[in-house]
Formats: structure tokens, sequence, C-alpha cells
């Protein structure tokens, strides 16, 4: 989008978050509770945030009084290096009530020390690199602009995106940085693709429910709760919620601009064969033998 980016162990951030970035590593200090969600941006950040806060919350808030009714899922799940260190270094987080939830966008290396030394869970979010990068530069465009990318502006940030000079990019990494921490332990680390919910938001949703030690029982399974979470947080449902429509998050981006379309593919319709034939080339080689494989 134009910001300067700075290249800080391998990773490329925007200028304006290396700050926050360092300041979060100096000073986060994790709980074994807390639960951390982790994206690269456009992956689905705003859909596990609501499932996470609707599950970890479901004794707190009946569905009919959560507040993801009233508030956008940014504003109940904080960003860890952009919202909570944006203004102070050392910000008063001991008294959230726990299990405190954070997300990031913040590479697995380059996540404060305690969240890797703490019993806390992160919950990795990934999107087909196709599908993510169609949906950051239509997310910018839309903010910046108030329209779709024009092709010229779309082949140079696709340009870049294949460098990997992106912001939290490049994507490879990030996404693999996270795959080998959830191989290496899994209990700690639970790997989710947008597109497996998708496909089968049910199962996703019992997934991250167990994963968070919070398994449904049978009688919550009778009531129909995971109908009840998953029909709440889907895109059409937090789409035409009056919170979601109007309004800022983060003090510039409009909250319906995290609701486009919602769908798998929607990168056929923007990129060319030829773009399309280089990414899935580049995610052959950089993904090779990591057993991860996309739907795209
Ligand atoms: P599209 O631009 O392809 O529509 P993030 O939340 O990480 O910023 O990602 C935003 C992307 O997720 C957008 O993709 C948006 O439409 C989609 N999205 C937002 N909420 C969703 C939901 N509840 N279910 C499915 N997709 C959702």
């Amino acid at each position: 989008d134009g910001s300067p980016l700075v290249k800080y162990c391998g990773c490329w951030l925007q200028v304006m978050l290396f700050r926050p970035v360092l300041a979060a590593q100096k000073h986060f200090k994790a709980k074994s509770t807390d639960i951390l969600l982790s994206t690269m941006p456009k992956s689905g950040t705003t859909w596990l945030k609501a499932l996470t806060f609707s599950i970890a919350n479901r004794n707190v808030f009946p569905i009919d009084q959560t507040p993801l009714l009233t508030s956008t899922p940014h504003m109940l799940v904080p960003f860890l290096e952009l919202n909570v260190y944006w203004e102070q270094d050392n910000p008063d987080l001991e008294n959230i009530p726990s299990p405190r939830i954070f997300s990031t966008h913040m590479h697995f290396e380059l996540l404060p020390v305690s969240i890797r030394e703490t019993d806390c869970r992160i919950i990795y979010i990934c999107r087909n690199p196709l599908d993510q990068f169609v949906s950051h530069i239509q997310f910018l465009f839309r903010n910046k602009f108030g329209k779709d990318a024009d092709p010229a502006a779309m082949d140079e940030a696709f340009e870049m995106y294949c460098q990997g000079i992106y912001s939290f990019g490049p994507f490879w990494d990030h996404i693999l940085g996270y795959w080998n921490a959830h191989l290496e332990n899994p209990g700690k680390v639970l790997f989710l693709k947008y597109e497996d919910l998708k496909e089968d938001i049910t199962s996703q949703v019992k997934k991250i429910a167990e994963f968070l030690g919070l398994p449904f029982s049978q009688e919550e399974e009778e009531q129909g709760l995971i109908d009840q979470i998953s029909g709440l947080c889907s895109f059409e449902s937090l789409r035409n919620l009056a919170v979601n429509k109007t309004g800022i998050t983060l003090g510039v981006l409009k909250n319906s601009s995290f609701f486009r379309k919602g769908q798998v593919g929607d990168w056929a319709n923007y990129l060319t064969p030829a773009m399309a034939e280089r990414i899935k080339k580049l995610m052959d080689t950089k993904f090779e033998g990591s057993g991860l494989l996309f739907k795209t």
C-alpha cells in the first residue's frame, strides 16, 4: 500500500509496526490461560476472533446477549502489537479477565518469548495465498480509495508479494513458521485453514473448543450450541450487524471493509492465469516437503 517496510529477523513489517512489535517483545507477559490468535491479514482474523470469543465465553454470555451483537470482533479481541502497544510501552493487562484473548499478525519468530515459553495457546488460521493476496489488495484499496484495485496497482503489489517484500511477508515464511511450530507441539499451536472452516464449520468449531480444553458437552451439542455459534459468526450474520456496517477500527479501517465476499476462489476473478501460475509454483517450491496443502 506504499507504506515503508522494514526487514527485521527476516520478516517484513510496516515501519510503523516496528516499535510496537519490539515493545510487545519486551513487555508482554503471557499467562498460561491466554489465547493468542495469529494470522496474516485477510486470512480469517475477524472470523476466528468471533468464533474464539464465542466459544471461550459461552458460559458468560447467552448467545442472544453476546457483546458480538454490539461490538466488532476487533474491539473484543485486541491486537497485541497494534492496539495494546501502540500508545503505551507497558499497558496494564493484568486485570483483563481470563482467558485473555489477543490477536496478532506477528511472525511466529517475532512473538514475545513468554508466549512460547508458557502454556498459553496459539490458534493460527491461514488462507490460500491467492485469495489472501486478492483480499488484501482489495481491502487496502477500498479503505484508501473506496474502490477496487486497478490492474496496474494489482500488478505492482503482486510483484512485491511474490518477492516476499510485503507487509508480514514473505507469506511462505509466515505460514511455515506456525506450521512447523504446530508440528512440533500440536497442543500448543492449532493450525486452521480458512477453506476448511468454509467447508465444514461444525467440525472446526468443535476442534477449536477441544484445543482450548473447553469441549462441548453432549448437552450443549443437543441444545444446538455449536450451530448457534457458527451461525452467529458466519459471514452473512456478522456482515449484516449494524455495528459491522458502520464505524471504524484502529482509527482508519472501515468496519464494513472486513466483510467483502467471504468466498473461496475469488482470486479467479482478479488474477490472470499467468499470475495464478506464478503463485502456485512459488507455493509448490516453498511448501515442498512440509506436508502443507491448500485448497484453492
Ligand atoms: P474477502 O476479501 O475474500 O471477502 P480478516 O478478517 O483476516 O481481515 O480477513 C478478511 C477476509 O475474511 C475477507 O475476505 C472477509 O470477507 C472474510 N470474512 C470476514 N468475516 C468472515 C466470516 N465470518 N466468515 C467468512 N469469511 C469472513
